[in-house]
């Protein structure tokens, strides 16, 4: 028997909700997992890049049992007393890596999802969220991979996933800028300081108020406001060459709502209400080509579902 599931990508932190508001987008990984016949075949996990995109550090990703999907997949065996000894993985690529789109949280909820139905549904949705999270240690990229949408999620103590979906109003368009090279999610968060000034936790918490009110009333003001952080990308910006300036230079263009990093970055989300794309490109494409950065427009609506079986 093999299972596919198709998991969608995702954006983490949206700003002011560092660690916590995350969102999906349609664009795809698929794992499958199929228990193999012959025994003693032991674990085999294939790496296909689908469109050959500029996914390099790709050749770099484990294929035997240090790879995250699998280790994913052995602590829900072990959940269920077993250890897996003949499996066949197959990870399609999508989703570029390194680049801050959630691409390890998708093969990680996708292999759990595929492996739990090959299990005969041992684990709920709430135990593979929480297995999901301790391999890759961001709910907030792990939550929207698993039920699409926009969300909010927070990683408990006793290793529980609390999420809820929030509302997206389909007039906020998002244009995602991926840029031609890759950054470490560990190093950019090695950069993150272990404490912040009061007054800038102060400053997001109010800014996470608005981002949730800005939502549920499609205040595109309040979000405007709701946008802004002082927690991560200040520290980060150095990693990110031209985020500063793509800030900067958007501030005023009709159409813009706000620029905020995706996730530990690279990549750079620009919310708009639907005008001026040809221009956002030009400034975004200007101020990389300054820095000697390419990057690759998509332009894509809210991912609503999450992940899905597909055979
Ligand atoms: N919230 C996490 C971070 C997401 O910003 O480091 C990592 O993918």
């Amino acid at each position: 028997m093999k299972v596919s599931v198709k998991t969608p990508a995702t954006i983490a932190n949206l700003g002011s909700g560092f660690d916590s508001f995350g969102l999906a987008l349609p664009l795809y990984n698929i794992v499958s997992v199929e228990e193999t016949v012959l025994p003693g075949s032991g674990i085999e996990i294939n790496i296909i890049n689908e469109k050959n995109n500029e996914n390099s550090s790709l050749v770099n990703v484990p294929t035997d049992k240090n790879n995250i999907v699998y280790k994913a997949i052995e602590l829900l065996y072990n959940f269920i007393g077993q250890v897996p000894n003949e499996l066949k993985i197959t990870i399609k690529t999508e989703i570029p890596i390194s680049r801050g789109l959630g691409s390890s949280a998708s093969v990680i909820v996708g292999g759990l999802i595929a492996a739990n139905e090959l299990l005969g549904h041992p684990a709920d949705k709430k135990v593979l969220m929480s297995i999901a999270t301790e391999i890759e240690g961001h709910p907030d990229n792990i939550t929207p991979a698993f039920v699409g949408g926009m969300t909010f999620s927070s990683w408990e103590e006793d290793g529980s996933v609390i999420y809820r979906k929030l509302p997206w109003n389909d007039d906020w368009k998002l244009m995602v800028c991926i840029p031609d090279y890759e950054l470490n999610t560990d190093i950019s968060r090695s950069v993150l300081p272990k404490e912040v000034p009061m007054k800038d936790a102060i400053y997001n918490l109010k800014r996470t108020a608005m981002f949730v009110d800005a939502l549920y009333t499609k205040d595109e003001e309040l979000l405007k406001l709701a946008l802004k952080d002082k927690l991560h990308q200040p520290y980060r910006e150095k990693l990110v060459p031209g985020l500063v300036d793509i800030t900067n230079n958007l501030k005023h263009t009709n159409g813009v709502i706000g620029t905020v990093l995706c996730g530990a970055g690279p990549s750079i989300l620009i919310i708009y209400n639907g005008i001026g794309v040809s221009e956002i490109k030009e400034i975004v494409s200007n101020t990389w080509n300054y820095f000697n950065v390419k990057t690759n427009f998509l332009n894509l609506p809210i991912e609503k579902e999450g992940a899905i079986k597909i055979f």
